[in-house]
């Protein structure tokens, strides 16, 4: 599994009033692009359907390729029913918890998990269901459970060069963090390169 973000220099993910800004130049957004390509699902949490609303299909303009299945962590279902995720342009798995009742247009539902969805049923799911290749791609809270329970295989990072700074910015990984020193997520770095007007970081995640 694939973890991928976009980052300014000093670690934020979007504008300190979590407004998504343009991180991505065209170069990355190609790569990005190519990447979900290649994959059978691409997942974000409900956070970043509030904050952004992205359709998260494959842009002609940068890739070609069939569009991967959609899927949205919504424990209590508040994806809106106008969400472009929930858009007849590709499938949707929306996955709440197993006390929620809500139903979308367009999107399949799985219920999964207690207080929040358990990532680990959910693979096991996506896994019976045929789905091999999954893209985590936001935002900070499910990139931290992610890489949190060890979960993600690697981890691809595009740097944009610029400073976004302030306190309340969402950062790479968000959640609580690591409490002790044997939670943190060591990463390996496999390749770094110039991609673009920033740079690729390219991370297998240490077991
Ligand atoms: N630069 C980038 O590459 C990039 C990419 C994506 C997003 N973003 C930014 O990230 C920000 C959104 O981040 P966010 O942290 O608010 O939202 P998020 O990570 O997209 O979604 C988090 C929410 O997902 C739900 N969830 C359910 N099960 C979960 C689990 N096991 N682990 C984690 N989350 C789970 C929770 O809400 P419930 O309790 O309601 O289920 C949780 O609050 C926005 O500012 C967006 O622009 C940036």
């Amino acid at each position: 599994m694939i973890v991928n973000f976009a980052m300014s220099v000093d670690g934020k993910i979007a504008l300190p009033t979590r407004k998504q800004t343009r991180i991505s130049d065209e170069e990355d957004l190609r790569r990005v692009h190519q990447l979900r390509a290649t994959c059978d699902a691409v997942l974000v949490g409900v956070g970043t359907i509030l904050a952004d609303n992205p359709k998260l299909t494959v842009k002609p303009e940068y890739a070609t390729g069939r569009n991967p299945l959609r899927v949205v962590l919504d424990s209590e279902g508040r994806t809106p029913e106008d969400a472009e995720v929930l858009n007849r342009a590709a499938p949707t798995l929306v996955v709440t918890t197993v006390d929620c009742t809500k139903t979308f247009p367009n999107a399949q539902v799985a219920r999964l998990g207690k207080d929040s969805v358990d990532l680990r049923a959910l693979l096991d799911y996506l896994g019976e269901n045929g789905i091999k290749r999954l893209l985590v791609e936001g935002g900070e809270e499910v990139l931290w459970s992610f890489l949190h329970e060890r979960l993600a295989d690697e981890v691809k990072v595009f740097v944009g060069s610029m400073v976004i700074g302030g306190r309340t910015s969402p950062t790479a990984a968000g959640g609580s963090g690591a409490q002790t020193l044997e939670e943190i997520a060591h990463l390996k770095l496999e390749s770094a390169k110039p991609l673009g007007t920033g740079v690729l970081l390219e991370y297998r995640v240490v077991r």
